[in-house]
């Protein structure tokens, strides 16, 4: 009996990278999954890899009415949603996010994505899970927590994510809901926004690899599989007591 057996997930993002990674772990583990993107090639592929416990939704995160029709399809598809994880992200369109460079259009394009993509999941997730209960898992990052000099909107924007998922669920609790919401802070991991990561941040991208792999205690880079395991667990109903917490998977990064 898989650890998710019989729930209903959405993964967003779930074309690429974590987003993809995840939605593999949770169909691995019982978990019917909605995979949405707004790249519909990628998120197509991501299914056919899976099989029939997954189906594909086009999706952009930043449009309301989208969410509605999310999750109206997923509920008639699957009859209810338990698990909403809130993946799809963007590092930025490669504008310069030091302070003394950005422009407010960079500022407000990742806001639109990785804030009210993630507080719209949340308000719609909400509406379907509360006669129910459910788990909410919001990627944020370890930018949301530590500082990052060259990525100040995309810091502040994690940072809002991991503020925002503690409130959710701390109302969920409140109205008494049976709704948990967690985020997950990864360190640097090999996907696609990785590798961004390393040519943004780093002079010598290669050099900045190596010596950020050096830094890592547990001596390499992250994988999503890394995250989607993390992701596994508080969708799980092992995780339930786990509500409103911030769980850091980064080999250990940040202790030091
Ligand atoms: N890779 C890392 O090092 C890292 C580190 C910390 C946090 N994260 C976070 O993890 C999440 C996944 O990152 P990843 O590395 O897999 O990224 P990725 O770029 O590989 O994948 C992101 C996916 O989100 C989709 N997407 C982007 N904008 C969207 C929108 N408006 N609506 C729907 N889908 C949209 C993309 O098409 C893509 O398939 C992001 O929230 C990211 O900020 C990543």
């Amino acid at each position: 009996m898989g650890r998710l057996a019989d729930k209903v997930a959405i993964v967003t993002g779930g074309g690429s990278g974590i987003g993809k990674a995840t939605a593999k772990k949770l169909t691995a583990e019982g978990a019917s999954v909605v995979v949405t993107d707004l790249n519909a090639n990628a998120g197509h592929a991501t299914v056919e890899e899976i099989g029939n416990s997954a189906f594909f939704l086009s999706h952009d995160v930043t449009e309301e009415s989208e969410w509605e029709r999310i999750m109206k399809e997923a509920v008639d598809r699957f009859g209810r949603v338990d698990v909403l994880v809130n993946n799809a992200g963007i590092l930025g369109t490669g504008a310069p996010q030091n302070p003394e460079d950005l422009s407010l259009d960079e500022v407000h394009a990742i806001a639109k994505v990785n804030v009210d993509g993630v507080l719209l999941g949340c308000k719609h997730a909400i509406k379907a899970m509360k006669g129910q209960g459910g788990a909410i898992v919001n990627l944020s990052s370890i930018a949301g927590i530590y500082a990052v000099p060259a990525l100040v909107p995309y810091g502040a924007s994690k940072g809002a994510v991991r503020q925002l998922t503690k409130s959710v669920a701390a109302y969920c609790g409140k109205q008494g809901y049976g709704i948990r919401c967690n985020s997950v802070h990864p360190g640097i991991i090999e996907t696609a926004m990785g590798e961004t990561v390393f040519n943004f941040v780093f002079d010598d991208p290669e050099q900045g690899r190596e010596e950020r792999r050096q830094a890592i205690p547990v001596g390499r880079l992250g994988k999503p599989e890394d995250i989607a395991n993390a992701v596994c667990y508080l969708a799980s109903d092992e995780a339930s007591f786990v509500n409103g917490a911030e769980l850091v998977v980064d080999g250990g990064q940040l202790i030091l």
